[in-house]
């Protein structure tokens, strides 16, 4: 079914429409989005406004976990997750490594780039002579839109012409390195980049020979210089035991580590496993978790292989484990100063800088690879995973308190299933 002006129907109109032709004005459908409107018609409105064709709020879980011992300080993370069993690891891992001594990271590099995409038909060694005699007046031309970044300490760090016609005929780029300091900077690298194109593709028409066709002008987000790592490290002596020997723990916890070096299957279960972490935290402080994704991802196929993003060693009887992870994050713009839960989340862990942000998110990563080995190597995944989702499959079946604490004690020694579930709640 076509619509010309869906966006411009209000609120109620739009569901009503989507009724009639979609849901045969089924009022039970209608209910269900009209209870998630917040009756804060404030709050309501601002969350409409994020985008268009708002008919609705979509909860997911706002939780906390507490005891997040990092680079000596102890943070609450705010994690927006719908995987049961995702706060419950964060939270153990937490523990276990505050006793250790905690989370310790390290910035490796802030830098972000952004490219012009363009074809040149004309003579290379042209092009060459061209940009480098206006480079400077490229770069002089954007200072005004740069002077805010430049006073907080950061703006464009590099300029340069890259050839990329071994690849595809005529194709170069103009590539910016950037410092966003503690925006994303998305807004700010695409304003530039647009700004540089547009200069330069007026400059060449006027003086260089050969046809400029500006492909496009986007920020990359892919940051492999934009990095921070997250480790932790314990005497072997300190880690849980594996048949009564932390050695053998240590060894096989490595091994699993090894697997996901070297075998892409099991090395995108294991980065999903970071992920659980890093996502939501990025979601409660408001990030881009599309754009943290298709980073992270990349990042960890950088050698040609997708591998994992995490690495442990055991060096004269210290175990030490750790993370790599690009993230472009940000602490102020974006949703960062609107939403209210964002701005919470951002209060929650003491408004930190953006590198601050970074290292506190690559820390939740590497608890969550950590809880997630740790089950593994050991009594598996679905005892733990189960035991959380066993309120979801109690809800599904619309178990009421009794049953529930019922079924709560009756696997309390005993895999828990959903076929059994269904026989002792007699759902059959
Ligand atoms: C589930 O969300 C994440 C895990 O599969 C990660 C892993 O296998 O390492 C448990």
């Amino acid at each position: 079914m076509r619509i010309n002006g869906f966006s411009k129907l209000s609120k109620k109109d739009k569901i009503n429409w989507l009724l009639d032709k979609y849901l045969d004005y089924n009022l039970d459908a209608q209910a269900i989005l009209l209870q998630y409107w917040n009756d804060n018609k404030a709050l309501q409105n601002l969350h409409d406004g994020f985008v268009e064709n708002t008919l609705s709020n979509f909860y997911l879980p706002y939780a906390v976990a507490p005891n997040f011992l990092i680079d000596a300080k102890t943070y609450a993370l705010p994690m927006v997750i719908e995987e049961s069993s995702v706060i419950a690891a964060s939270a153990n891992a937490a523990k276990f490594w505050a006793e250790q001594g905690g989370f310790k990271t390290e910035i490796l590099g802030t830098i972000k780039k952004g490219h012009v995409h363009f074809t040149y038909d004309g003579e290379i060694s042209n092009l060459l002579v061209f940009f480098r005699n206006h480079r400077t007046e490229i770069l002089k031309n954007i200072d005004s839109l740069q002077q805010n970044m430049k006073n907080r300490g950061g703006g464009i760090k590099d300029i340069n012409l890259i050839d990329r016609t071994d690849k595809l005929d005529n194709y170069y780029q103009i590539e910016l390195k950037f410092d966003t300091i503690d925006s994303m900077g998305a807004n700010f690298i695409n304003t530039v980049l647009e700004e540089v194109a547009d200069h330069f593709n007026l400059l060449a028409q006027n003086e260089l020979k050969g046809n400029i066709e500006i492909v496009m002008s986007i920020l990359s987000n892919y940051t492999p210089d934009c990095l921070v790592r997250a480790s932790v490290s314990c005497p072997v002596a300190n880690l849980p035991k594996l048949d009564g020997s932390a050695k053998k723990y240590a060894q096989k916890f490595i091994r699993a580590i090894r697997i996901a070096e070297i075998e892409p299957y099991r090395a995108v279960t294991h980065n999903k496993g970071i992920m659980n972490g890093v996502d939501a935290v990025v979601l409660a402080t408001g990030n881009d978790f599309r754009a943290v994704e298709a980073d992270v991802h990349a990042y960890a196929s950088q050698s040609g292989n997708y591998a994992s993003l995490s690495h442990a060693k055991i060096e004269n009887d210290q175990f030490t484990f750790w993370v790599d992870l690009p993230l472009s994050v940000g602490t102020i713009g974006g949703l960062t100063g609107i939403h209210p839960l964002v701005k919470f989340s951002l209060q929650l862990l003491q408004n930190p800088s953006a590198t601050q942000l970074m290292r506190i998110i690559a820390s939740a990563g590497l608890a969550q690879n950590f809880a997630a080995l740790n089950s593994l190597i050991t009594h598996g995944i679905q005892q733990g995973h189960m035991k959380m989702h066993l309120n979801n499959l109690l809800n599904f079946l619309n178990a009421t308190d009794d049953e529930k604490a019922f079924a709560i004690d009756y696997f309390k020694d005993k895999k828990i299933r959903f076929d059994t579930l269904k026989k002792i709640l007699k759902r059959d």
